[in-house]
């Protein structure tokens, strides 16, 4: 387990996906080092929840709540000026949420919801929050990847929304090859800064992930709980990530087992990192101007 005797109390925390599984226990292991946390997350009663969950375990209360959904840029948008108005620093931005459907999904937007909440809503969210963040140095951003980014060999410039050939395990894992490469030239574009970037593969964990998919969704994720590491180990990869000194100043980097690791070799091609860059900025700015 990471060393908790680290002291967060003046540090700002904002953790999205916070309501359940490796962001929930993420977040809780922040609030218990005596950060300030914001907790992003889509329904009310479930945030409440965790919320007061961390404080009845943690003694720390000073947690916020920040409702939107990250299907929607609109909603991503209001949550980043909502805390924007607070003039409060960001000292880590925890990147975690994310989904994985067996079926082809778009949203409002006309997104592949994977890619979307995946991968779009951490490029926005991040990149929204870029000057606070470097206004609060040292600041950290981490983005919760998967070793999943093994199955696909890069990114479908092509087809983004998989409008041919979707395959449920292909879609998730091009979108956590995407946190990789999104990590990397974000990295690159804050050298210097004072602000890290690195990416984290937490694990095979029994989570909720996938249980919104029917009766086959509620059996996988069954099968996962029962057989998998726990939310609170799954989590340790990402917390080393947001406050590990060890990690001072290391940035671009991706991280397994409270380790830096070489991922796959189309996970470094920095030339992908780059356009991903450019054709998330492009998918960012059509869909603001259409909303
Ligand atoms: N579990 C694993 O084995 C594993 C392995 C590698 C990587 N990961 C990654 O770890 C991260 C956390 O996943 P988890 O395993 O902890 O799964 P989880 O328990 O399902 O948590 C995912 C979180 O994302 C939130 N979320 C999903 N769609 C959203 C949306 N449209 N708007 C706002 N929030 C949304 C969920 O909100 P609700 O609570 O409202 O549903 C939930 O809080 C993901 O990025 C996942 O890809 C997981």
């Amino acid at each position: 387990m990471v060393d908790s005797d680290i002291d967060l109390s003046g540090r700002v925390c904002m953790v999205t996906g916070a309501s359940s599984g490796i962001g929930r226990e993420a977040a809780r292991a922040l609030a218990g080092m005596g950060a300030e946390l914001f907790l992003l997350c889509r329904d009310r009663s479930r945030g409440e929840a965790t919320a007061k969950d961390i404080t009845d375990d943690t003694g720390n209360s000073n947690i916020s709540l920040l409702l939107g959904d990250l299907t929607s840029g609109a909603d991503i948008r209001r949550i980043a000026s909502t805390f924007l108005e607070l003039n409060k620093p960001l000292h880590v931005l925890l990147n975690n949420a994310g989904l994985f459907n067996t079926t082809r999904v778009l949203t409002p937007g006309g997104q592949e919801e994977m890619f979307a909440v995946n991968h779009l809503a951490y490029f926005l969210l991040t990149s929204l929050l870029l000057d606070r963040l470097k206004a609060s140095a040292p600041a950290r951003i981490v983005n919760v990847a998967s070793g999943a980014h093994v199955l696909v060999k890069g990114i479908n410039f092509e087809d983004l929304t998989f409008e041919d050939g979707f395959s449920a395990l292909k879609v998730y894992s091009h979108s956590k090859l995407a946190n990789i490469l999104f990590t990397r030239e974000l990295a690159r574009r804050l050298e210097g800064s004072g602000v890290t970037a690195n990416a984290v593969h937490p694990g095979a964990i029994g989570t909720g992930l996938g249980a919104q998919n029917g009766w086959l969704g509620t059996l996988i994720n069954t099968m996962m709980r029962l057989f998998l590491r726990s939310p609170a180990r799954g989590a340790q990869t990402s917390i080393y990530a947001c406050i590990s000194p060890e990690l001072d100043g290391m940035s671009g980097q991706y991280l397994e087992n409270c380790k830096a690791k070489r991922p796959k070799p189309w996970a470094e091609d920095d030339a992908a990192a780059e356009r991903l860059w450019e054709v998330s900025e492009g998918l960012i700015r059509a869909q603001a101007s259409a909303s």
